[in-house]
């Protein structure tokens, strides 16, 4: 259907936006990808040392998967998942940076707000918790993104379960590093340099 290709083409428009490098580089700190783990989301901005920055890129990254599915409620309500998923594969593949972008979490919660309120507070209150005991970002996102896929089995549209297990693959394959360094022990608490 037409109205699938516009929620896709919307989310994927949104979403491949690539807040961090763009805040990064209007602040003149240079190419944030050549910092850190090299990815361009909140995360490593903040290895930057600004965490201002880091806070603008972690909310635009959020703001970006919200408004598109959003939006698809309000125009197109059946194509919710379209729009979800290609907001997140915008935001991990963009063709702006030959498809290589960030790790899709904050995009994701964005997402995951948008497509319920339990969603989004599951997202959230799964990521700070995980936050504040282990201190380590990947471990945080990853967690918060698998427990909001298994709580969609129980809130939100029917089309939940399958696009947020969906981006959760994605997301966690974008992770494999991390998942080397978490079971080396060697991946660094947030803010540390990385
Ligand atoms: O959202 C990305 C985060 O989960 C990990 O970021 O820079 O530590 O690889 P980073």
């Amino acid at each position: 259907e037409l109205s699938s290709l516009y929620a896709a083409l919307l989310g994927y428009a949104l979403g491949s936006i690539p807040f961090g490098l763009i805040l990064t580089k209007m602040a003149g700190m240079g190419d944030v990808r050549s910092i850190g783990s090299g990815n361009i989301g909140a995360t490593n901005v903040l290895r930057t040392g600004n965490k201002w920055l880091a806070a603008a890129t972690l909310l635009l990254d959020l703001a970006k998967g919200f408004l598109p599915v959003w939006l698809a409620w309000q125009w197109f309500w059946q194509d919710v998942g379209w729009a979800a998923l290609f907001a997140v594969i915008g935001h991990c593949f963009p063709v702006w940076l030959k498809f290589k972008g960030g790790k899709g979490v904050a995009t994701n919660a964005g997402v995951a707000f948008a497509l319920g309120l339990p969603l989004g507070l599951t997202y959230a209150a799964v990521w700070i918790a995980v936050l504040a005991v282990f201190r380590i970002s990947s471990l945080a996102g990853m967690s918060a993104v698998i427990a909001s896929a298994i709580a969609a089995l129980y809130f939100g549209p029917t089309v939940a379960p399958l696009v947020l297990a969906l981006i959760a693959a994605i997301i966690v394959w974008l992770h494999r590093e991390n998942i080397k360094r978490l079971f080396a022990g060697t991946e660094p608490k947030v803010g540390s340099k990385g």
